[in-house]
């Protein structure tokens, strides 16, 4: 049988993990708020009009922070559109995706929903077509106790105590052409650095994030993020990266190297971070927030039929991905290649949440169900905390279309606050099961407490309401101990989870 190992020392760590790296994303898109976390006449509804069977679903899944209220939608967004009396609020022509925004569903409404669903909200501003005064406001609307302006206005709205929000992104995606307010890298850092001075002013203890290139190809990559860094460093917290995947020729180990060029994005974006960090001799380090990954591509022939049928309408059905089993894997990898680099990614958004390119998906007055994508979020969240150690991992490697000597198991293991190790890994081997053979000498005698096994026959099996399990976690064989050694069997194609304690 093939074999790779692996060494674990509690000396050779990453880094501690911020919890923020199992993030997620709602957009005022397709039905992720409406028909997804609201609908006022389904049957689990709340008061507010949220569906319970979602919130639990979250909950289940565990995202500790959800970015909201876009992406695209943000860039022409009127954040004071969404606040006040329910049924005075503007309908508006949404031009990031062809369709009516109702405003039924805004910033009170989601920051309650957050909290119900035991999870934080980072708060996207508008600098496609507004700039630092609008930020400012809604700083000062969330976040300042009250005797101000926009401060009293939320009181009056009916929330006395702020939302206090942390996190805030300073636009989406300023390099693209699709966006509203698209700008050059000089144009956006200087309005970025602006908004953020006048943020933190109001508010000093709020973290930002800075849009770094839309995509890791494109021939403005590394050139924006210098040049916007440039302008906003000292003001600003993390640089975004966006990364989506597709496998459209249907070409699996290929599409299971992806994490590679992944891991390659977030090299650069730390080299170009530490290289403007160097220039001006700062004190501080910048880190990273990838604050939207995925694969996307199975529903955009859809789309355009949707667009079709229905320009302009409510809550269209769009980008509704399926996914299927070799997307959770990939999911996995990603998410393992996070923890190696948790030192430089402090937070990460599986985009989306609900519907949208989704680990949930809801029928509009019927069920919710797990997408295959949600299980490697739900594990690492699960039992991912602590610090990511840095394992020495030798494996037998493929070649593909992009990639050289990819590994065939990839692995990261984090160490718990409780002491238990857990050990994440996708063999990614289409034909054979692989030996994963760890040396915890250091550790002394941990044994396998669990193996939780993510596996099907076929590639292309997915989840859907009528059969929500055919692709679900299952115990695993488990492994044997043997001299400081543990031993497990990694099926073909499979997400592992090795509890250790
Ligand atoms: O997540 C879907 C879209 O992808 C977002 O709105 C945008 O930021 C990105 O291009």
């Amino acid at each position: 049988m093939k074999k790779a190992t692996m060494i674990l020392d509690k000396d050779y760590v990453i880094g501690r993990i911020d919890p923020r790296i199992y993030g997620s994303f709602i957009e005022h898109l397709g039905r992720a708020v409406y028909g997804g976390i609201y609908e006022p006449t389904h049957p689990t509804a709340d008061k507010n009009g949220f569906r319970q069977d979602v919130i639990d679903k979250v909950r289940e899944l565990g995202v500790p922070v959800v970015r909201y209220p876009g992406g695209n939608f943000v860039s022409g967004f009127n954040w004071e559109d969404s606040v006040g009396p329910r049924d005075q609020r503007p309908k508006r022509l949404d031009l990031a995706w062809m369709t009516t925004e109702t405003n039924e569903v805004g910033l009170h409404e989601f920051c309650e929903w957050a909290k119900k669903a035991n999870t934080e909200v980072m708060y996207a501003v508008n600098l496609g077509t507004r700039g630092a005064d609008a930020a400012r406001n809604v700083v000062e609307y969330c976040n300042h106790p009250s005797g101000s302006y926009w401060s009293d206005l939320r009181i009056k709205n009916g929330a006395k105590k702020p939302f206090g929000i942390k996190l805030w992104c300073l636009g989406n995606e300023m390099d693209g052409s699709w966006q509203m307010g698209q700008k050059t890298a000089y144009e956006y850092g200087r309005v970025a650095n602006e908004a953020a001075k006048v943020m933190k002013w109001v508010d000093p203890s709020i973290e930002l994030v800075a849009c770094g290139s839309c995509g890791h190809d494109i021939p403005t990559f590394g050139s924006w993020e210098y040049e916007v860094l440039d302008q906003c460093y000292d003001n600003v917290d993390y640089v975004s990266l966006h990364r989506y995947y597709g496998n459209p020729t249907g070409d699996t180990p290929g599409f299971l190297a992806r994490n590679m060029d992944l891991n390659d994005f977030i090299r650069e974006v730390v080299a170009v971070c530490d290289a403007v960090g160097g220039k001006k001799h700062a004190k501080k380090k910048l880190n990273l927030s990838f604050d939207e990954w995925n694969v996307w591509y199975h529903s955009n022939e859809q789309d355009r039929e949707v667009w079709k049928a229905d320009k302009w309408g409510r809550a269209l059905p769009l980008l509704e991905d399926v996914y299927n089993f070799e997307d959770a894997l990939l999911a996995g990898a990603i998410l393992i290649t996070f923890l190696k680099n948790a030192d430089r990614v402090k937070v990460a958004c599986l985009a989306q949440l609900v519907n949208v390119i989704a680990p949930i998906m809801t029928r509009n007055g019927g069920g919710v169900w797990a997408q295959t994508i949600f299980w490697p979020l739900m594990h690492t969240s699960k039992f991912g905390r602590g610090t990511s150690l840095r394992p020495v991992i030798s494996s037998p490697v493929y070649d593909c279309k992009d990639y050289e000597k990819v590994p065939l198991v990839d692995a990261a293991a984090v160490l718990g606050d409780d002491g238990c190790v857990t050990i994440f890994a996708v063999n990614r081997d289409t034909e054979d099961a692989i030996t994963l053979e760890c040396d915890l000498r250091a550790f002394g005698s941990l044994k396998v407490s669990e193996h939780i096994l993510l596996h099907h026959e076929d590639v292309k099996a997915v989840n859907t309401e009528e059969n929500p399990n055919e692709v679900r976690p299952k115990k695993g064989r488990g492994g044997k101990a043997e001299g400081g050694k543990v031993i497990v069997r990694l099926p073909a194609l499979s997400w592992n989870v090795i509890r250790l304690k």
